[in-house]
């Protein structure tokens, strides 16, 4: 593996500022080690602290990490009680170390939803980190970007019958500002572990113009060097945003 001089050296990324990560393949990677699937997310969480530490070294300001999808409910039932488990022992055992490194931790997608104790954790580490400017990290919990998209189209509407605002005056600005990325710069790439080639309902308004990066490697794997080598890629991407 080469590595990389345009992400040690630019202080940039590459120009990379917000990366946004579909971290998969914890299941497969447990199934090749004929382990339970719990063990392929339990490492896949030292990924999470991995690529969180090298994070800000290779340049990149924020970080949304798709962590559980509006239709990962779908699985059964042990399963996503160990994933709320470890999302849960996640934030409560690493707040301390995240604050005293800067990192400011916010939520996007229907995380209220999800049961009032790990609501209360949740709130409480997003509102002690509020004020750092470090990466911003940013975690998407029950996240699907149609329901996201459904709720902004549904906080427009209300408006609307409010009479606060004008259905034809209504521009592409105002749906985003009532995104839960709201305020965010959209990412510049999204990287997804295990070789999947599709979105799985993640960031679908904020990807209009982001750079698809695809690593066959299974997200327990990943780590920095594997990070800079995707910024490097990034790096080296032509983008035109519809110009010429
Ligand atoms: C990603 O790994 C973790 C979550 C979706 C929460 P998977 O559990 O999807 O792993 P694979 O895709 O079955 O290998
Ligand atoms: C996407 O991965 C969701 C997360 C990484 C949290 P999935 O493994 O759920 O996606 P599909 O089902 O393969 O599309
Ligand atoms: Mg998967």
């Amino acid at each position: 593996m080469t590595l990389v001089a345009a992400s040690v050296g630019d202080g940039a990324a590459g120009g990379c500022r917000h990366l946004a990560i579909i971290m998969d393949g914890n299941g497969r990677w447990a199934k090749a080690k004929r382990l339970p699937r719990i063990a392929g997310h339990r490492e896949g969480v030292e990924a999470v602290r991995r690529v969180v530490e090298a994070a800000p070294g290779l340049g990149l300001e924020m970080l949304t990490l798709y962590a559980f999808s509006s239709e990962n409910w779908k699985r059964p039932a042990d399963e996503v009680s160990d994933l709320m488990g470890l999302l849960h022992h996640y934030v409560k055992n690493e707040i301390d170390t995240l604050h005293k490194n800067g990192v400011r931790l916010d939520f996007i997608g229907d995380w209220q939803a999800l049961k009032p104790d790990l609501v209360r954790l949740l709130a409480a580490a997003r509102d002690r980190t509020s004020a750092n400017t470090g990466l911003r990290l940013i975690m998407a919990l029950n996240y699907g970007g149609q329901g996201e998209i459904v709720r902004a189209a549904r906080a427009l509407a209300t408006d609307a019958a409010a009479g606060l605002i004008v259905p034809d005056d209504i521009t592409a600005e105002m749906l985003e500002a009532r995104l839960d990325t709201a305020g965010l710069p959209p990412p510049d790439a999204v990287l997804r572990t295990s070789g999947e080639l599709r979105l799985s309902n993640f960031l679908l308004w904020q990807t209009a113009y982001a750079e698809f990066l695809v690593t066959e490697t299974l997200w327990p794997d990943f780590d920095g060097p594997a990070l800079a080598t995707a910024l490097d890629e990034f790096s080296r991407r032509e983008r035109r945003f519809g110009g010429r």
